[in-house]
């Protein structure tokens, strides 16, 4: 058995690294092959001749002409496993594809069965069911070491085999996950709508080698259950795929919609249920007339939940051709999954989709503690076959001459390395195999001492006969309490065989070493001398000494020890150490050199300080360089920046990515020309350019979007819990959006009412601050405080203006609009120019965000409904270009009439002009 395995085992290094790649981190291994060659779409493929054993077959399927599918590499069907090991650059994420056509290439027609693992991690267990058809396995992972393994073992029926090996680099953000040291992504589904042909797409349109497969290429179970009035869009225009994922633009160029309202699908996920990382993708690409527009919702039968959030294309991918990608980071999914798109009711279109990714969250296995130091233990011995098996020495099966306890976690119990022809000394990585119980190292060449085998408290065998080891007999070895079989004979060993050892109950074979010989009673005699001629006072010195140097090897003890640590740390510090790639990282110096050392001091808010920069390609942003104590660690820091980058809409400000270095959090947000809405309301900014109504107007529509999408847009939903004039901010063209969403840790400074309540003093839902329950009309009850800063140009606290027994806004509004005088809490500044019915409908609208109860508040869609009818309401009455004119105050109309007459259908021509802007950025 052992023979017929080491015929197998004549193999040669087996690391591979990217240098003959195409592609800068590409590696296409043609299993089975002989011959470099360059494929039809550019790959460049090697074959994996030197670096394997095994044999090779050759297979021919009709209609198959792909060099890499005319040869597989197969192995024995045995409990070992085969594995391919390749460099690659540590905390990195890779693409690793597997696949596998059987072809009969063994001409006995068992379809294979067999476990497909990464490193010592399961990833799939392969079955053939068909000759013909080619298995696809794909993952993607974070390297956590500098390589990687991909294993085949556990043959259950046919042999093992494989037909192609490829590894795809990603760089960037692609596919980071909060759980990556924790779950590799194993792809179920990755599927371009309304592809048009059956063909997939991949490289050279997919710059990572991603394979989305056409939703026209129909399996059984796969992208069934299609809705009438599906139909296929496709495009020409280019499509801005540079966020996220950046699906290639081929894929994001077509495109299925729902004429009838519904796209709907079922898949078999294989693998499932499970958790997956679930995402769609989408871009406008139809040109849609302005006052059209795409709204709808995720259907997942029997799950409610999905259908809260709601999808607007256009508004959250910022602009028309440009890629927005909501999904689920981890959701739990069923094998049979059936889901829809379905429109909203007040969406003139049906839904989009342009294509899809579905993979499922794999444990990662960190395999036995023993692999690091087993693989130093090997690398002294490069040219050895035994050295090369690869992978983990435990799992998913062990080393050939390894045996491993049977935990989660196996421990290394057994080494066989006899008569392997192995020099030099015995390597003290043996020694920190803290759970061996068997050892045998005989007949080679060692060379050395015996090391130090004290911490292997389970050793009942030691085999190190045979050998050339010198130096004398440690003494520890009696003292190994398991210890039953002894074996050193035939070596150079040199000294007195300690008495201890050979009183114990054991096999102890010392024959063949000349020099070594029994104990004698010779230091009896001397210790009798030295008490006798230098009498007591020397006896004192040398138990000093015999102290110190008792301390001395103690010390040494213990450094020794720290080192066998040194490892195990390494790999903790290394696996608490989180990577935010998702996102762009920026080196502090940078942002020191942005902001010439911090010098424009922009701004403050709840957690932190912002200041102004400019990047080395001119680009400006906000940095907010957060108080150090409001982050409990870095990986609490960098979860919450990996979800806001997840945070698209064109009212929320974009978040451009962070920076983590000598102990500074810092944001980088992008910089937002014309300041805070307070500032234009109260501050230095109102003496040069007074908003009028009508910006008022938009500036509220804007920062509702804003809200609404935190709201409804998002899954979980987000509640800001510090909205406030400061925090919606003016661009270069006054649009709003809204900053300091995301961040829900409790701030420190004075503004906040309390740790656990979050909020600023004058926003504070009370209702809220009275019960803690923290509900989306939290933030419609600050948003109404805005709203009735837009109308008065007041402070929402202030008892100045609003005298001692009021205080603070609401009381004081609310006074004025209960008796229906909202003339007196206008803002002077807007001198008169407004529409009064406009200004009434904020007005009713902001009395009912701020009633006392959260059930008694609209929602902020509802609420950004009043607010665009006032924005009509305004427009109407200053004609419809939606320039300024003279004031249209009417006074002694009840402003509900005419408000009523003003909306009628007749008047809805004048829409929003922004919307038919492009998006910014
Ligand atoms: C596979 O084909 C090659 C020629 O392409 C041939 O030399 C080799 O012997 C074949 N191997 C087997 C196992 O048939
Ligand atoms: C080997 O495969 C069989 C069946 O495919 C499975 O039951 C068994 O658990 C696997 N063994 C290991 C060690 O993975
Ligand atoms: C990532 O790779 C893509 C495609 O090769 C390239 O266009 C892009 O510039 C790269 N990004 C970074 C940050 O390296
Ligand atoms: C889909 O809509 C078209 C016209 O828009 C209609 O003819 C067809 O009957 C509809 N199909 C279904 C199933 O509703
Ligand atoms: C996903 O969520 C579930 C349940 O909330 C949790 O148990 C699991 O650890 C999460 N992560 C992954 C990768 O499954
Ligand atoms: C949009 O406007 C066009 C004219 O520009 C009109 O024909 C169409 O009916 C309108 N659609 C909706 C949904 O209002
Ligand atoms: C043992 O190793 C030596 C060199 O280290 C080599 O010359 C010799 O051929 C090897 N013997 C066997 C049996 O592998």
């Amino acid at each position: 058995m052992a023979a017929l395995l080491y015929l197998f085992l004549y193999y040669f290094l087996c690391f591979l690294s990217s240098s003959k790649a195409q592609m800068p981190g590409f590696i296409s291994l043609d299993c089975g092959g002989t011959d470099e060659y360059t494929d039809e779409i550019g790959l460049e493929w090697i074959p994996d001749n030197h670096i394997m054993y095994g044999l090779t077959g050759n297979i021919s399927i009709p209609g198959e002409t792909r060099k890499q599918y005319m040869k597989v590499r197969y192995f024995p069907a045995d409990t070992n496993k085969y594995c391919y090991t390749f460099n690659v650059k540590t905390r990195t994420r890779y693409l690793v594809r597997a696949t596998f056509l059987y072809g009969n290439f063994d001409k006995s027609n068992v379809f294979p069965k067999f476990d497909l693992s990464l490193g010592a991690s399961y990833w799939s267990t392969i079955v053939i069911s068909d000759a013909a058809n080619i298995e696809v396995q794909e993952i993607v992972l974070l390297t956590s070491s500098p390589t990687i393994s991909v294993c085949l073992s556990n043959a259950s029926t046919g042999q093992p085999f494989i037909s192609t090996l490829e590894l795809r680099q990603f760089n960037g953000s692609l596919y980071y996950t909060i759980y990556e040291t924790q779950f590799f992504l194993k792809l179920s589904a990755r599927i371009n709508f309304g592809a048009g042909s059956t063909d997939s797409v991949r490289y050279p349109d997919d710059p990572f080698d991603r394979i989305w497969e056409s939703d026209a290429k129909r399996r059984a179970n796969y992208l069934v259950d299609v809705a009438p009035g599906t139909k296929i869009l496709s495009t020409r225009m280019p499509i801005d795929v540079s966020t996220d994922e950046m699906p290639p633009e081929k894929v994001m160029q077509t495109a299925v919609v729902g004429e009838n309202g519904s796209l709907t699908y079922r898949l078999d996920l294989d693998g499932f249920p499970g958790n997956a990382w679930a995402f769609s993708y989408f871009a406008e690409i139809e040109e849609l007339s302005p006052n059209e527009t795409r709204k709808f919702k995720l259907v997942v039968p029997g799950m409610p939940a999905y259908s809260k959030a709601i999808v607007n294309v256009q508004e959250n991918a910022q602009g028309k051709y440009r890629l927005y990608e909501p999904g689920y980071i981890n959701v739990s999914l069923p094998f049979v999954f059936s889901f829809g798109f379905k429109k909203t009711n007040d969406s003139s279109r049906g839904p989009i989709l342009n294509a899809m990714e579905i993979y499922k969250y794999q444990p990662i296995n960190y395999g036995s503690p023993d692999a690091i130091v087993m693989a130093s233990f090997v690398s002294h011995y490069p040219l050895a076959n035994w050295a090369q098996e690869g992978g983990d020495p435990c799992l998913p099966a062990s080393w050939s001459w390894v045996q491993c306890s049977s935990d989660s976690q196996p421990r290394i119990t057994s080494i066989f390395l006899s008569e392997k022809n192995i020099t030099g000394n015995i390597p003290t990585e043996l020694t920190k195999l803290v759970e061996l119980v068997e050892i045998r190292l005989d007949g080679n060449s060692l060379t050395g001492q015996i090391p130090d085998f004290s911490g292997c408290l389970n050793l009942i065998k030691i085999h190190l006969e045979n050998n050339e080891l010198t130096g004398s007999l440690p003494s520890y070895l009696a003292n190994l309490p398991s210890l039953k079989e002894l074996y050193v004979q035939n070596n150079h060993l040199t000294g007195e065989l300690p008495k201890e050892l050979l009183n114990k109950n054991i096999i102890f074979d010392y024959s063949g070493n000349e020099d070594l010989h029994k104990e004698t009673n010779s230091l009896n005699h001397i210790i009798i001398i030295v008490f006798s001629v230098l009498g007591f006072g020397l006896l004192l010195l040398t138990v000093m000494i015999c102290c110190l140097f008792v301390r001395n090897t103690k010390k040494d003890q213990a450094e020794a020890n720290i080192t066998n640590l040194q490892p195990a740390q390494k790999l903790g510090s290394f696996f608490s150490e989180v990577s935010a790639e998702s996102v762009h990282r920026y080196q502090l110096s940078e942002i020191e050199d942005a902001t010439g050392k911090f010098a424009k001091r922009i701004g403050a808010g709840g957690f932190g300080i912002v200041y102004y920069g400019r990047l080395s390609d001119g680009k400006e942003i906000a940095v907010k360089v957060l108080t150090n104590d409001s982050y409990q660690g870095i990986r609490e820091f960098l979860n919450e920046v990996t979800l806001l980058s997840r945070i698209h809409h064109r009212n929320l400000v974009s978040f451009l990515g962070y920076s983590q270095q000598d102990g500074k959090n810092i944001i980088v947000y992008e910089f937002m020309h014309n300041g805070t809405l307070k500032e234009h309301l109260r501050g230095p900014l109102t003496r040069e350019r007074t908003l009028n109504w009508i910006n008022r107007l938009e500036i509220a529509e804007d920062a509702a979007k804003g809200i609404e999408y935190l709201h409804t847009g998002c899954s979980p939903t987000i509640i800001h819990r510090d909205l406030k004039s400061s925090n919606i901010l003016l661009d270069k063209n006054m649009r709003a959006k809204v900053s300091d969403f995301g961040l829900s840790k409790p701030a420190v400074d004075g503004s906040h009412v309390s740790s656990i309540v979050r909020g600023t003093v004058g926003y504070l839902d009370p209702e809220y601050y009275i019960s803690q329950q923290l509900t989306e009309k939290s933030d419609v009850y600050s948003f109404g405080i805005i709203l009735l800063e837009l109308i008065s140009g007041q402070e929402p606290i202030s008892s100045e203006s609003f005298g001692l027994n009021c205080r603070n806004i609401v009381s004081w509004a609310k006074s004025y609009i209960e008796s229906g005088n909202i003339e007196d809490i206008i803002d002077p500044s807007l001198q008169g120019d407004y529409n009064m019915q406009s200004v009434w409908k904020i007005a009713e609208v902001s009395f009912m965000c701020v009633k006392p109860h959260g059930s008694q508040r609209p929602s902020m869609t509802e609420v950004l409904k009043e607010i665009q009818a006032a924005i009509e309401i305004e427009r109407a009455s200053s004609g419809l270009g939606g320039g300024r004119t003279a004031s249209k105050n009417s006074a002694d109309h009840s402003a509900n009439t005419i408000a009523m007459e003003l909306a009628t259908p007749e008047q809805n021509v004048s829409f929003p002009e922004f919307f038919l802007q492009p998006g910014l950025r």
